[in-house]
């Protein structure tokens, strides 16, 4: 087993350091000439929907979450997305004229196959987007997309979910090529860079090792962002809760006066994240009001301006905005990571949890 895992102490690390190379593989072919080629779906015909539906769990839930905020952006689209254990008890609106996607790294989550017999049943075109192949999922839908992840041992996901993240966003670029609607070269290019950017963000590793300090004693985390930030925020948030047992919830920072910032008290912390330039002073204001009843903030951010009081701030490069997600789950993962590590927790294979949910 510990020839399996390179040298790193933990299958997380390790896969958490394969990103670069697996986000390449899932680019790979992908694009050609500032065009992306899908040929898995070129006969599909994108203009005879009026709304996509994703549907999928856990940690491929939040990559479809920002999956839906870029088609929604770049395609303008009405999307719609589903946690599946929800979405087959709540009426979907599903016809032939809804394009519904199923993310699941496993292809075989009990809740998600469901989910696809159901939009099946009700005539839409189905999509799935798997990293198992030959997989139920990827069987049974209408068509399939597959991320180049390999294989994932740690029951927590990381590089499942950042190549779900590349594979849905050139999805909804290559909706709006399809749609004629306007792709700019330049994320075109800068799609091309992200293996190169998340390596050097593997590189300030010790940077988010010693952020993990702040948190080894805390039983509660607040994680707050808007907009993309906000599927960003479940992700971190969640993948804290999962491997370190440290309760963390994420909220969108503009609700946090009307509830959760009650719970703020001396010595809290904070992680927000702000990558979206048209919003991110919004949610540096948020930061302030929580810094004013004594949070410790993390701050990750593309934002330049210096952030008063706040000693934490990590600046992610400033690239295209709909590309951010996959750039912040790189510290997000490692502060999970290292606060584990500090607790002594089992990383791989934390309590309770299985790697596929193969029952209701
Ligand atoms: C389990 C795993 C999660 C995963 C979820 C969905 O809860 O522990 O890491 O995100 O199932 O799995 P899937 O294989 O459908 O992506």
């Amino acid at each position: 087993e510990a020839a399996k895992k390179d040298g790193y102490d933990t299958f997380m690390l390790k896969e958490i350091h394969e990103q670069p190379h697996v986000i390449a593989e899932t680019l790979r072919g992908r694009i050609h000439q500032q065009h992306i080629v899908l040929d898995e779906l070129k006969d599909i015909d994108f203009s005879k929907f009026n709304k996509v539906y994703f549907v999928a769990c856990g940690t491929a839930y939040h990559a479809s979450l920002c999956g839906a905020h870029v088609l929604k952006k770049v395609a303008h689209l009405p999307v719609l997305s589903e946690v599946a254990s929800e979405f087959r008890y709540n009426d979907p609106l599903i016809d032939e004229k809804t394009l519904a996607i199923f993310v699941s790294q496993s292809g075989e989550t009990a809740d998600t196959l469901a989910a696809l017999r159901l939009a099946k049943e009700k005539k839409a075109t189905t999509l799935a987007v798997a990293n198992v192949l030959g997989s139920t999922i990827s069987r049974d839908a209408d068509y399939v997309l597959y991320t180049c992840a390999g294989p994932e041992i740690a029951v927590a996901s990381t590089k499942a979910y950042t190549t779900q993240l590349v594979l849905l966003i050139l999805l909804a670029y290559y909706i709006a090529q399809n749609l004629n609607q306007d792709v700019h070269d330049d994320v075109i290019k800068q799609l091309q860079l992200i293996p190169q950017y998340v390596d050097n963000i593997l590189k300030d590793e010790p940077v988010f090792a010693q952020y993990a300090h702040m948190l080894k004693d805390m039983h509660d985390a607040y994680f707050i962002g808007r907009n993309l930030d906000y599927a960003s925020v479940l992700e971190g948030a969640l993948k804290l809760k999962e491997v370190s047992y440290v309760h963390a919830d994420a909220y969108v920072a503009g609700e946090l006066k009307h509830g959760p910032i009650a719970l703020i008290e001396d010595g809290s912390v904070v992680i927000a994240v702000a990558t979206q330039p048209h919003i991110a002073q919004k949610t540096i204001s948020n930061i302030q009001e929580t810094i004013a009843r004594g949070a410790r903030v993390i701050l990750l951010t593309t934002h330049h301006e210096e952030v008063k009081n706040v000693q934490n701030t990590y600046y992610l490069p400033d690239v295209e905005p709909t590309l951010q997600a996959i750039l912040v789950a790189i510290p997000l993962q490692l502060i999970a990571y290292y606060t584990a590590c500090l607790k002594g927790c089992d990383v791989d294979k934390p309590r309770n949890l299985a790697k596929s949910v193969t029952v209701e």
